[in-house]
């Protein structure tokens, strides 16, 4: 029986060592090691042997059986790394690229407008995109049936709502909340139903800007603007007021910069002017004082707006405006 053991013993190596794989590997423990297999078998005949052998052979027999039990389990080590390497992992291949994201080139633009108004004491106040027809309207001085509607015509919704077609209504908010002194920038998406070209959008972006105290004046808003150009633009820009309209503000200007391209000289981004026009401006109109119940003998202000795509196209050097909106990496990925 010894040398049945002895037998086995060899077997059974010279098995572990030709299994191919894992599921070899089993079949040769449960030939060896299972409960019907080879050394079970030896087992349940001990009983005929004699009382000295009996001992022996047990012993014998339960070394083997850890024997094989050990070398089953180093041999299904070295098919496990086996395996990974049948895989051919080709570690010269280049690595997965994960590209950083950045932020789109309008927000970038309305942040540096942002931090520039910050700087010289204004404070960020947003508002939402639906708003009354008051608030976009009415308390603006521009009353139902007045042509000046005509000019921020916006898209309605039901009842008195509307996609706001300025930020213009956030000054509203403002006032009817806090009383001066205030100074504050808007900024924030607005809707008009213009119909898309290269330099207009349905949708667009503003920063507008409202200062409110006793004796504020026109002079206040030549200066911040003039400080907004300079850090914008570049020290050497100049700004220029030219009369306007608008409903809000009396006076009010349309405010050009030396063109920041050919710096006053005229060229194709200018017109041949020299100049750009870069936002509308103006003294708060007294009628928008009654509208959210201040004094205007006691209240003057000034207030601005500007549009972000037109900013950002003329730093940025992009001619139209719907690349902004079209997610166009190949575009996106330049700034
Ligand atoms: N809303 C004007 C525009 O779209 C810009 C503007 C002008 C905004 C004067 C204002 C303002 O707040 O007071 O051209």
């Amino acid at each position: 029986m010894e040398e049945k053991l002895r037998q086995l013993q060899v077997e059974a190596n010279g098995a572990i060592e030709a299994a191919q794989d894992v599921a070899g590997l089993e079949e040769v423990r449960v030939r060896y090691l299972g409960r019907k297999g080879e050394i079970a078998d030896i087992m349940g005949k001990m009983k005929d042997l004699s009382n000295e052998e009996r001992p022996l052979v047990g012993k014998f027999a339960n070394q083997l059986k850890n024997e094989i039990s050990a070398k089953l389990e180093q041999r299904r080590r070295t098919l496990g790394t086996g395996a990974a390497e049948t895989e051919k992992v080709d570690v010269t291949l280049p690595g997965m690229q994960r590209r950083l994201g950045h932020k789109h080139p309008i927000t970038q633009t309305m942040e540096r407008i942002n931090e520039i108004f910050l700087n010289i004491g204004f404070r960020i106040l947003e508002g939402p995109e639906i708003e009354t027809e008051f608030n976009n309207f009415t308390a603006l001085n521009i009353p139902q049936d007045h042509p000046s509607r005509d000019a921020f015509d916006t898209f309605y919704l039901e009842d008195e709502f509307l996609l706001r077609s300025h930020t213009s209504t956030v000054q509203i908010r403002l006032m009817q909340k806090e009383r001066p002194p205030l100074q504050a920038i808007m900024p924030g998406r607005v809707y008009r139903p213009d119909a898309t070209d290269a330099s207009h959008s349905f949708m667009f972006h503003q920063v507008e800007g409202l200062m409110v105290d006793e004796r504020v004046t026109f002079a206040d808003l030549k200066g911040a603007l003039d400080i907004f150009a300079k850090q914008m633009f570049g020290t050497q820009t100049r700004v220029r007021f030219r009369p306007h309209f608008f409903p809000f503000t009396e006076p009010s200007a349309e405010v050009d910069v030396s063109c920041i391209i050919c710096k006053g000289k005229g060229c194709r981004v200018c017109g041949q002017k020299g100049w750009l026009e870069i936002l509308g401006a103006g003294s708060v109109d007294p009628a928008v004082f009654k509208a959210v119940g201040y004094d205007p003998r006691q209240y003057t202000g000034f207030a601005f707006g500007m549009g972000v795509e037109r900013i950002a196209m003329l730093i940025y050097g992009v001619d139209d405006i719907r690349l902004f909106f079209e997610n166009d990496l190949r575009f996106l990925r330049q700034f």
